[in-house]
């Protein structure tokens, strides 16, 4: 065989299998996109239920079908705006029909999955729309009531923002005052095992229940992490707003003080509202 059949062989069949190869993966990843879907979906309601108090035992030897029962047996939705007014999914239907998205499958989704879809493509929309994100974002914000025997018993909102080395989302739950904390969760961040990924450990976030996000005054304080021991540096109503720090995880703890404090900023009109109608 001449040297320019042999090394047109090898060509081909290296085409082959490259083009076999691009088909397998993109096949496996086309068939484990509504696994992943759900995967996720899971992670945050898993992370909804530890923050109002089940355990992450409790919640973890559930299968995923106990688990989504839970939540739509404990808890309800409800969507406000940017400017705290009651909102429903409507506007986001609209839009989202507007990329080809099946009008069934969004009248048959909740509240937070079609804002969890919604605000991955806000940008695309505020695009098309020709509008820049800031003015076409309707800042829309969800609350997750916890009504697990009728009346409310936890507001849990979304928490999110930069650690030391990428996002880290959560939850935190507040009492029915929505001044008191009931318990607070992370999930899906990147900080480093043994330092910032701490803010896992039980220890840690056992500290934030009962601490007050409002001063005396009324005033927003939220929670700060502490470099060291809270007791340490504070004393009496200023220790309800400070907890201890995890050794080496300065910069991430600096993160969640500030996406924490930023988070409850934007909710603290629509809370004020709700504490005032008792
Ligand atoms: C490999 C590596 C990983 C680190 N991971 C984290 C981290 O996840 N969170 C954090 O706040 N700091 C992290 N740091 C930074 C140091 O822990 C920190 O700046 C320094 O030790 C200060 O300690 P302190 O946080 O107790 O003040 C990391 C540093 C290195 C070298």
């Amino acid at each position: 065989m001449s040297k320019a059949k042999s090394n047109k062989q090898v060509y081909i069949f290296a085409i082959i299998v490259c083009v076999a190869c691009s088909v397998i993966l993109a096949g496996a990843a086309t068939l484990l996109q509504p696994r992943q879907a759900v995967n996720v979906k899971l992670d945050i309601v898993k992370n909804i239920l530890v923050a109002v108090g089940h355990t992450a035992e409790e919640v973890n030897s559930a299968t995923p079908k106990q688990v989504f029962d839970m939540y739509a047996a404990e808890f309800s939705e409800t969507l406000v705006d940017a400017e705290n007014q009651g909102a429903d999914s409507t506007f986001m239907k609209q839009e989202l029909i507007t990329l080809s998205y099946p009008r069934q499958q969004l009248d048959d989704m909740g509240l937070s999955d079609i804002l969890r879809i919604f605000n991955s493509k806000k940008e695309l929309l505020a695009r098309r729309s020709k509008k820049s994100l800031e003015q076409y974002d309707p800042g829309y914000k969800l609350i997750h009531i916890w009504k697990p025997s009728g009346s409310i018993e936890a507001y849990v909102i979304p928490i999110e923002g930069y650690g030391l080395w990428d996002i880290i989302k959560g939850y935190v739950a507040l009492e029915p005052n929505l001044n008191t904390i009931k318990g607070i969760s992370f999930y899906e961040h990147k900080e480093t095992p043994g330092l910032g990924a701490r803010i896992t450990e039980d220890w840690f976030k056992e500290q934030f229940k009962g601490k007050q996000i409002l001063e005396p005054s009324g005033e927003l304080a939220s929670v700060t992490i502490v470099r060291g021991v809270a007791s340490d540096q504070y004393s009496g109503s200023d220790l309800t707003h400070h907890v201890d720090g995890i050794s080496g995880a300065t910069l991430t703890c600096k993160g969640i003080n500030q996406f924490l404090s930023a988070t409850l900023a934007t909710y603290e009109p629509f809370f004020a509202t709700l504490r005032k109608a008792g």
